[in-house]
């Protein structure tokens, strides 16, 4: 019989389209330093993501869950400015152009966010 703990990110009411929200990630294996992860809501639907730019290991957000660029139409790295499809995480233009963020699973239950 398998166990599988999840983690409450927020309520889903509260992530409106083109919006971020940070969570910290738990149980992570001691040779990986990623911390943080986000969600976000894009195009009526949730995609989650580790908060680490493949390009240099660091994180993303312009500001605490400020993840896309000012049209919000792609994640954008708040370092060198790569842009990432919101659905795939697959990085479209700048330094990792065709490297892609770490997707998380996220699922909704009763109007909450987990992963
Ligand atoms: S660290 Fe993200 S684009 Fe360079």
């Amino acid at each position: 019989m398998s166990c599988v703990s999840k983690t409450c990110i927020g309520k889903r009411s509260h992530l409106r389209n083109g919006t971020g929200l940070r969570f910290e990630l738990e149980n992570r294996p001691s040779n990986d330093a990623t911390e943080s992860g986000f969600v976000i809501a894009f195009q009526g639907r949730v995609y989650a993501y580790e908060n680490r730019c493949p390009h240099l290991g660091v994180e993303l957000d312009w500001a605490p869950g400020v993840f896309f660029d000012a049209a919000q139409e792609y994640l954008m790295c708040s370092t060198h400015g790569a842009r990432f499809e919101p659905d795939s995480g697959k990085c479209v233009s700048g330094p990792c152009a065709g490297q892609s963020l770490s997707a998380l699973v996220v699922f909704e239950e009763e109007g909450e966010l987990f992963t």
